[in-house]
């Protein structure tokens, strides 16, 4: 296992939209636990691969707290196929070090995907869960949490990022 680098907005492989994954083998099974490996060393709730400049479709989360055992998810080529209601939750990414926003989801999601193993799930979410699984497949589409803030508040994150991203 290796941890690999994060990049920071505005690198601009965060903004392609990834590639579907045609096989579920051993190539990919390292490359999530590369993944898992960098998340809970940065530490983070959720990791999409583009996030490590690899713009295939496949995000981690685990939105388990600090003292209770991990609960890795693997998403892989996932669908978000239902939405419901509304929270707001004050979202960072690691893409973006040190930027906290209050961010406007879905209550609920229902995704369908692909495990490490290569079997397809469906999993209903609310919470926390929802909102990382909603942040982490918008980042396989190369939409990041600046694109859902109002123009302004996105004018100062872009600036911020420019001036301490690196
Ligand atoms: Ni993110």
């Amino acid at each position: 296992m290796a941890i690999r680098t994060i990049l920071h907005y505005p690198d601009p492989c965060l903004r392609e939209r990834a590639r579907d994954i045609d096989e579920v083998d051993d190539t990919l099974r390292k490359l999530i636990e590369d993944m898992a490996e960098t998340m809970y060393d940065a530490p983070g709730v959720g990791l999409a691969a583009p996030q490590i400049g690899e713009s295939v479709r496949l995000f981690i989360v685990d939105v388990a707290g600090e003292d209770d055992p991990s609960d890795l998810r693997v998403f892989i080529n996932p669908e978000i196929v239902d939405k419901n209601g509304e929270q707001i939750f004050q979202e960072g990414c690691l893409s973006f070090p040190g930027v906290y926003e209050d961010i406007t989801r879905a209550a609920e999601v229902k995704v369908r995907a692909t495990d490490e193993n290569g079997a397809s799930f469906e999993l209903e979410a609310d919470g926390l869960l929802a909102v990382a699984i909603q942040h982490e497949n918008d980042h396989l589409d190369g939409v990041l949490m600046l694109d859902h803030l109002g123009v302004l508040k996105k004018r100062i994150v872009h600036r911020k990022m420019l001036k301490h991203g690196r």
